[in-house]
């Protein structure tokens, strides 16, 4: 499946030897959502919203349909419900704020897990230091999947908010949101679920997850960075203050004081992502011209196949493995720093990722300071796992 696909990634025809086996991090970029980038720039540009001139209305409309786009992708009511940020890290944070702000005090619970990402710890941290509230962390089980029954039983009449990930960056587990949804909804809890890893390898429908918020960033799925989205259930417009203030988020505005614009042009304050929003569409073609249950079985296969062979390595650690995961392979090899691999890897022009991957309460609760990740994409092929394990094990020989 996918035989010609590196031919669409320009990277491969200047370095036909690079095996890149990062696409958690960012994913490569297709030629169809670089020329919608630079087309853009060159023909197309001019601010949106704003301008009667038909270069701007011509943007706007692209740009907008791009709101639909993002909408049927992800199943939401409707455009209404999705904001444009700069990252997912933003639209957590416009989350997490606005939410704090209005409805969090003192001896309110919000309830996160072990598994996420910084970007889905350290806003709350902000807030509850502003707010008083608790942050509470549901436990994971030994194939790196969030405790799902730890979860329910720690929700109590104190919970007013759970924030968890979809698909986790570092052990590839997804999150059955089934128990989690239906509990949280029965007491009235709003839920916000991290997509950035899920959106680009696997159907996302936020109707089926009945979630109030879901946020995702564009360079994970084969679009620019500087663009992130915000799905949010209609009734948190209303309820919900702005984030930011500045131009188009107003409906008035007098020298004293301002009222607000209605929908997402509340949370949309200044000049948006406009090419990057562009390029995002472009990124969204590109996934629906490729049924993604077909990219997730591809990257699933590739996963396995490597799995299978370092899994009968004697000195090869491997961090989760739950059975719905994605292509995500979190490795460390004994004795040797995964710093020390990744750069004799490199010298091969294999790209992984090593650290902490932004997840350091993970990192600790595992009992290891980094780990390295070879996490798959599109582009991956078998020849790719090949030469991978090929140079990882002559790396293991020189390293020891
Ligand atoms: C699970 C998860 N959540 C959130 C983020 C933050 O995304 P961004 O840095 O694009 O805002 C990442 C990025 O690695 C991620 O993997």
């Amino acid at each position: 499946m996918f035989e010609n696909i590196k031919n669409q990634f320009p990277v491969y025809s200047e370095k036909p030897n690079l095996v890149f086996l990062d696409t958690a991090a960012s994913s490569l970029k297709p030629i169809s959502v670089i020329k919608s980038i630079s087309d853009c720039y060159a023909y197309e540009y001019s601010n949106v919203h704003r301008g009667l001139y038909s270069l701007s209305s011509n943007l706007t409309t692209k740009f907008e349909n791009v709101r639909s786009k993002i909408s049927k992708f992800i199943n939401s009511e409707s455009e209404e419900n999705i904001i444009f940020t700069k990252s997912a890290t933003e639209a957590i944070n416009l989350v997490v704020e606005t939410y704090s702000n209005k409805f969090l005090t003192e001896d309110d619970e919000i309830i996160i897990s072990y598994l996420e990402h910084h970007a889905n710890i350290v806003p709350w941290h902000m807030a509850a230091k502003k707010y008083k509230f608790k942050v509470i962390a549901a436990e994971i089980l030994e194939d790196g999947s969030i405790d799902v029954e730890d979860l329910l039983n720690k929700i109590n009449s104190k919970t007013k908010f759970i924030s968890l990930v979809h698909m986790s960056n570092v052990t590839g587990s997804i999150t059955n949101f089934e128990q989690i949804s239906k509990k949280a909804h029965d007491n009235n809890i709003p839920l916000l679920i991290d997509g950035c890893q899920h959106i680009a390898h696997k159907t996302t429908n936020v109707e089926e997850l009945n979630c109030d918020f879901y946020v995702f960033s564009g360079h994970k799925l084969y679009g620019p960075s500087g663009v992130g989205v915000l799905y949010m259930k209609q009734k948190w417009f209303e309820q919900l203050d702005p984030y930011q203030g500045g131009g188009s988020m107003i409906d008035v505005v007098e020298i004293d004081k301002t009222s607000y614009a209605q929908g997402f042009q509340k949370f949309e304050a200044g000049t948006p992502p406009i090419v990057q929003v562009i390029g995002l569409g472009e990124s969204i073609n590109f996934l629906n011209n490729h049924n993604l249950e077909d990219i997730f079985n591809h990257e699933k296969n590739l996963y396995d196949y490597a799995y299978e062979k370092m899994s009968s390595m004697n000195d090869v650690l491997i961090y989760g493995d739950a059975i719905q995961k994605g292509g995500i392979l979190t490795f460390n090899i004994k004795n040797i720093h995964p710093n020390d691999i990744a750069m004799v890897l490199d010298q091969n022009n294999i790209a992984i990722r090593t650290g902490h991957h932004c997840a350091q309460p993970l990192m600790k609760k595992i009992g290891v300071q980094s780990t390295a990740r070879a996490s798959f994409g599109i582009y991956n092929d078998k020849n790719d796992v090949d030469i991978f394990l090929e140079s990882l094990n002559k790396a293991k020989d020189f390293l020891k």
